[in-house]
């Protein structure tokens, strides 16, 4: 089996925290820092903005993903690069326009950022199948986007198979990033069913030896 890899979310850690959080994430050889920003529109829950997030990528050198739950996300591209984002997601329902979403889409590719296209639990992999040739990540969102701590929607596991399934018929190469409710107890189906890239934020937060739970999140 391919190796996944893990991506600790922020959201799950107090700010007074986030340093030594991100030394622990170094050691347990993390792979991505997946960083949840909401502006309280999008999503009814609020996090960081960009000048918190650039004094977070400071201290780490981990891939910074950025997850975009804002209502306009295309303005707020060049903030979050600034600060230091190497990949981000915007959700696609977040556009009106799927004119405007392509657009978006294209100015990412330009502006030198991994790609990515974030996807609610009631967003089908059929509806986005005409973007993913312009994309590097399809987030699957495997909770509704606003707080951590959610249990893990099983359907998500069949969407996440029909997103690989695509993948190989369209000769594509995007990764399947899978982001809510995932911990050691689902993480075996949630890579079986085809993910490359799992999100982890309360579980692992609230782990007695965290080192040891990204172990075993990678199987
Ligand atoms: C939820 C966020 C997630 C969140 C995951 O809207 O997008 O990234 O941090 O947290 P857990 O793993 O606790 O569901
Ligand atoms: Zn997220």
């Amino acid at each position: 089996m391919a190796k996944v890899l893990v991506a600790p979310s922020t959201l799950a850690c107090p700010l007074v925290e986030m340093t030594d959080y991100l030394q622990v994430l170094k050691t347990a050889n993390a792979d991505w820092l997946h960083c949840d920003i909401m502006d309280g529109k999008f999503v009814p829950n609020k996090t960081f903005d960009d000048i918190t997030l650039s004094l977070i990528t400071k201290k780490t050198d981990l891939y910074i993903d950025v997850h975009l739950m804002v209502e306009r996300p295309r303005l707020l591209l060049s903030r979050y690069i600034r600060a230091g984002a190497q990949g981000i997601s915007i959700h696609y329902e977040a556009f009106k326009s799927r004119l405007e979403l392509i657009d978006t889409l294209k100015i990412m590719r330009n502006l030198g950022l991994k790609v990515g296209l974030a996807i609610k639990p009631n967003t089908t992999i059929n509806e986005v199948s005409t973007l993913l040739s312009l994309i590097d990540v399809l987030l699957i969102m495997s909770v509704e986007p606003g707080f951590g701590g959610q249990k893990f929607i099983l359907g998500t596991l069949t969407k996440i198979m029909e997103a690989k399934r695509m993948r190989e018929e369209k000769g594509l190469h995007y990764l399947i990033e899978v982001d809510g409710g995932i911990n050691i107890d689902n993480a075996r189906a949630v890579v079986g069913a085809g993910a490359d890239v799992m999100v982890c934020g309360s579980a692992l937060y609230k782990a007695e030896n965290r080192i040891e739970y990204v172990a075993k999140l990678k199987g």
